[in-house]
């Protein structure tokens, strides 16, 4: 290995205990390609085995914590204590590759296709998204706020009779708790129209959840978009907030949800540096953060973590190149692919679905 690498081959251990062999993550990816019953497929779990045994930790694709809350054709459960089996199966193939995993947890809110929720979108208030043909969606209750809450804790539970050895809040990419912390989505006037109030009550309820059923150590990280385009919308300034807030949650991570790794505020702060500058100055020593977007290359990673953010994660460089970690750690760091192979499905190991949709979606993979 070329010795300038070094860094990104560090360990780095969790608060929680948990520890990585180095400095390299999978981002979560969903993948489309999950059983009709919400079971992992094997398709998955081969896609997801050809990526673990170099990097230090793998994050999942979103799984939905109730039936409501399915995001995504092809997404797998973890809504019913009938999922553990297929959890259990991702996460022992993950873990016999070497790497630590993590299950990401979610809600798809107003972003859930009509129909796979019997066409009962909800969210927290009925506020459509800005894309066109949005649906309208419906209102939770304060019942049904608490229910989903517990939800979140009840997936966690399932997450440590799996095995896995913690758990990421996805509050990122618009999705249920990014509605409940957005101005855009959150109308209410009910305690639930503080717009923290979701997103500090499920760590809570996942916290309290580790507490009492994880014996060995078990993670919790949150991600979340730092900005949303809208008016209203979710600005630094309002991150700045979340952070200050998570900080005081013994969380193992935070974990920023960018396409572009050096991208600059939009709006709310007067700074000129990258958003992860600064997410990563106001998190401090507190909690570490993970960084992301757009890192294909060994240099892109180093550059990333000089910031003194704490892991880099990786989402469609991965994709492209299984072997990404293996080939920095041997010294071939040229060789590393960083445009998608058209031609090379089968060796990439990639099921059907996800690869139909990087090839039929012009400028989100690069070579598309
Ligand atoms: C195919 C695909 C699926 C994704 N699914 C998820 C997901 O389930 N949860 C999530 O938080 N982010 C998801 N993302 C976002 C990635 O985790 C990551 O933030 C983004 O792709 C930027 O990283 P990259 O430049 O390394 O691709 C997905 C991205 C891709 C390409």
């Amino acid at each position: 290995m070329n010795k300038k690498y070094l860094p990104l081959f560090q360990p780095f251990t969790f608060k929680s205990g948990i520890e990585t062999d180095n400095r390299i993550v999978m981002a979560p990816m969903t993948n489309f390609s999950s059983n009709e019953d919400g079971t992992v497929s094997d398709d998955e779990v081969a896609y997801y085995v050809r990526r673990s045994n170099g990097v230090g930790m793998v994050i999942t694709a979103c799984t939905y914590v109730t039936l409501n809350g399915k995001g995504f054709d092809g997404e797998f459960g973890g809504h019913s204590d009938e999922m553990i089996p297929s959890l259990r199966r991702l996460a022992s193939a993950i873990k016999g590759e070497g790497a630590k995993v993590i299950l990401q947890i979610f809600h798809g809110g107003r972003m859930a296709p009509p129909h796979l929720v019997d066409g009962d979108v909800v969210s927290a208030s009925a506020v459509p998204a800005e894309a066109e043909g949005s649906p309208v969606p419906r209102e939770l209750s304060a019942a049904e706020v608490d229910e989903i809450i517990k939800a979140f804790g009840e997936t966690t539970r399932r997450a440590i009779e799996a095995g896995f050895d913690g758990v990421e809040i996805h509050g990122a990419n618009g999705y249920l708790i990014q509605q409940f912390f957005s101005p855009h989505s959150n109308r209410r006037t009910d305690k639930w129209g503080e717009r923290l109030a979701f997103p500090l009550a499920v760590v809570d309820e996942v916290k309290k959840t580790v507490a009492a059923y994880a014996k060995t150590p078990f993670a919790v990280g949150y991600r979340f978009s730092p900005e949303e385009p809208e008016t209203p919308g979710i600005t630094m300034a309002d991150t700045l907030e979340l952070i200050n807030a998570l900080k005081e949650k013994d969380l193992d991570y935070l974990h920023v949800s960018l396409f572009e790794f050096w991208s600059k505020p939009r709006r709310g702060v007067d700074d000129s540096r990258s958003r992860l500058e600064i997410i990563q100055e106001r998190a401090g020593d507190k909690v570490p953060v993970i960084g992301v977007g757009s890192i294909y290359t060994a240099d892109d990673a180093l550059k990333a973590l000089s910031t003194g953010v704490s892991l880099i994660a990786i989402a469609r460089g991965l994709i492209i190149e299984p072997d990404w970690v293996q080939k920095v750690e041997n010294g071939q760091e040229d060789q590393i692919v960083t445009k998608i192979d058209k031609n090379n499905q089968d060796k990439l190991v990639v099921p059907d679905p996800l690869w139909n949709a990087i090839i039929n979606t012009p400028g989100w993979f690069p070579g598309v």
